[in-house]
């Protein structure tokens, strides 16, 4: 059910966030070649639960983990793995803290070591795409209106939106109506409204917007094996504009 959210709700969020960027901020200390995913995953949920929180994603829908870890050619969704990172990767870590029953969601994409210049341009877009998004996420603006605005300017950058998956409302469960697409046309759709909080979290491929599913029933991954980046925000939607409750 899509719920309005009052100022108190909002700053349970809010607290929510803070943790999850201030883990995102020691995840990013420890990325480097040799470290493996499963190793940030047990990382992570140590960490939250050190600081009163717990891993909203473990046990969600039956998923293991405390965060989706999905590598290059992965959208979203990878499983955290044995495996070693090596230089020139790109991974998403996407996690949902759960702090006094406040909510926040956040994704981020990884740089490997040194990767190269192409790669840094997709994560580039990618952040801005997620920018824009934010940048008109207004009281009265249409839902079609952020979706407009990361299309518009990704595919004018040479990349693509993927439509399989959206962003979403959250609170006081993980997904909340309304479905947010990274796609769109302006005028479109519902109205946001005051109190709404919402996640914005494009997902941007290299080569064709394409996504093909693993067998495992959860990680999407691009079907043409090019890479795909992904940034995302929890926003609240205020009377002074869009509040980043998920800021680093
Ligand atoms: N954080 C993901 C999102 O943005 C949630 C993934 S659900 C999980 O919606 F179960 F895979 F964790
Ligand atoms: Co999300």
């Amino acid at each position: 059910m899509l719920t309005l959210k009052s100022d108190r709700e909002i700053q349970l969020m809010h607290e929510a966030g803070k943790l999850l960027a201030a883990c995102h901020r020691e995840i990013a200390k420890l990325i480097k070649p040799g470290i493996s995913t499963l190793e940030i995953d047990a990382f992570v949920e140590k960490y939250l639960l050190k600081h009163g929180a717990t891993p909203e994603q473990k046990g969600y829908k039956g998923y293991q983990f405390a965060t989706c870890a999905s590598i290059n050619d992965e959208i979203c969704h990878g499983f955290p793995r044995r495996e070693s990172l090596k230089k020139g990767d790109i991974v998403t870590i996407d996690m949902v803290v759960n702090l006094n029953g406040g909510l926040a969601d956040s994704a981020w994409t990884y740089a490997v070591g040194k990767i190269p210049d192409k790669t840094k341009r997709l994560l580039d877009v990618t952040l801005t795409a997620l920018e824009k998004g934010i940048e008109v996420a207004y009281i009265d603006n249409r839902i079609g209106d952020i979706g407009y605005a990361i299309q518009t300017y990704v595919e004018s950058e040479g990349f693509s939106v993927v439509r399989d998956f959206t962003a979403h409302g959250i609170g006081p469960t993980l997904h909340e109506p309304p479905q947010i697409p990274h796609f769109g046309n302006k005028n479109t759709g519902s109205r946001l409204k005051e109190g709404m909080v919402i996640t914005i979290e494009p997902m941007i491929n290299e080569g064709t917007w394409h996504s093909k599913m693993d067998l495992n029933g959860w990680t999407a991954r691009t079907v043409d094996g090019k890479l795909s980046a992904q940034y995302e925000h929890t926003i609240a939607i205020t009377k002074d504009g869009p509040i980043i409750l998920t800021k680093q």
